[in-house]
């Protein structure tokens, strides 16, 4: 990409230019720039190593670039703490699975509301008379949020009883709680099968048609085909490959870095 072209793109709704996060000697995101139009469902594919999920927090500000610039809706957030992130429209989930243990699927969501909101709301945990409507007022938007990850069925089971797939979910409900503009995915679909990944990628799509951007990290090519309206490809910290998924994902160097173990693998297997 030359500077030219880069001037003539418009700007995303998030831009990242030539970040940069070191670890030690390794160089995790290096020259890194990607752009997500708002509107969009954006995929980041890499091998393991490559980067994304450093990505993801210096999005979300869990990290802070070493250089490098990160805007999201015309704000500079590079230097921004998470909370002021996260104010700013932008929610996310994580690689793995991070729910509360002994709480209900409607208490996860809520207690994600109380923790954005500070300590004002946890007197109606306490039980306090006048905070009872408030907290009755936070149990219709948590059963709001988990109807639109078609969850309300599952609200007053434990979370733990739930399927991999349906745990994703409440965390992308918990995310949506903050009314984010911008919703960041590191791998929803690790572990889950070709149905649970399929409803994911379509709850993506209803999300974006709802007006939301998502930036979803993502290794199922299926999925990506399917879903993203554009992808970007990561390389040992670097930008590989940017487009259409369908051509993304055949260039050459992103076959060679991307599946390059597992066409060996293939090889080794059709020698044999
Ligand atoms: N907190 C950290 N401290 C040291 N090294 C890290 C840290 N986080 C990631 N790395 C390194 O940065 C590189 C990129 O990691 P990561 O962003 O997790 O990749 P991906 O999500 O694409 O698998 C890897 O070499 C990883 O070991
Ligand atoms: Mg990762």
């Amino acid at each position: 990409m030359t500077g030219a072209q880069s001037a003539s793109t418009p700007d995303g709704l998030l831009v990242v230019e030539s970040a940069e996060k070191h670890f030690g000697g390794v160089a995790a995101v290096s020259d890194f720039s990607m752009s997500v139009p708002a509107g969009s469902v954006a995929g980041l594919m890499g091998p393991n190593g490559a980067g994304k999920t450093t990505l993801v927090n210096l999005i979300s500000g869990l990290l802070h670039a070493d250089a490098g610039v990160i805007r999201f809706a015309g704000h500079d957030i590079q230097r921004l703490p998470a909370h002021e992130i996260a104010a700013l429209g932008i929610a996310r989930t994580y690689q793995n699975v991070r729910l509360f243990a002994g709480m209900t699927v409607l208490e996860q969501v809520m207690a994600g509301s109380f923790l954005r909101r500070g300590t004002t709301l946890w007197a109606s945990f306490l039980g306090l008379p006048k905070a009872r409507a408030a907290r009755k007022a936070l149990e219709a938007e948590a059963i709001a949020l988990l109807d639109r990850v078609n969850l309300t069925h599952r609200a007053h089971v434990l979370a733990e009883t739930l399927s991999y797939g349906e745990q994703r979910r409440v965390e992308i409900a918990r995310a949506l709680g903050s009314a984010p503009r911008l919703l960041l995915l590191d791998e929803p679909t690790a572990g889950m099968n070709a149905q649970e990944s399929s409803e994911i990628g379509e709850l993506t799509h209803r999300l974006r048609d709802g007006g939301l951007t998502v930036l979803m990290v993502e290794h199922n090519v299926r999925l990506v085909r399917e879903f993203c309206d554009a992808v970007t490809v990561m390389n040992f910290g670097r930008l590989l490959a940017k487009g259409r998924p369908a051509e993304c994902i055949e260039h050459p160097d992103v076959q060679a870095a991307y599946f390059g173990k597992r066409a060996d693998a293939e090889r080794i297997r059709s020698l044999r």
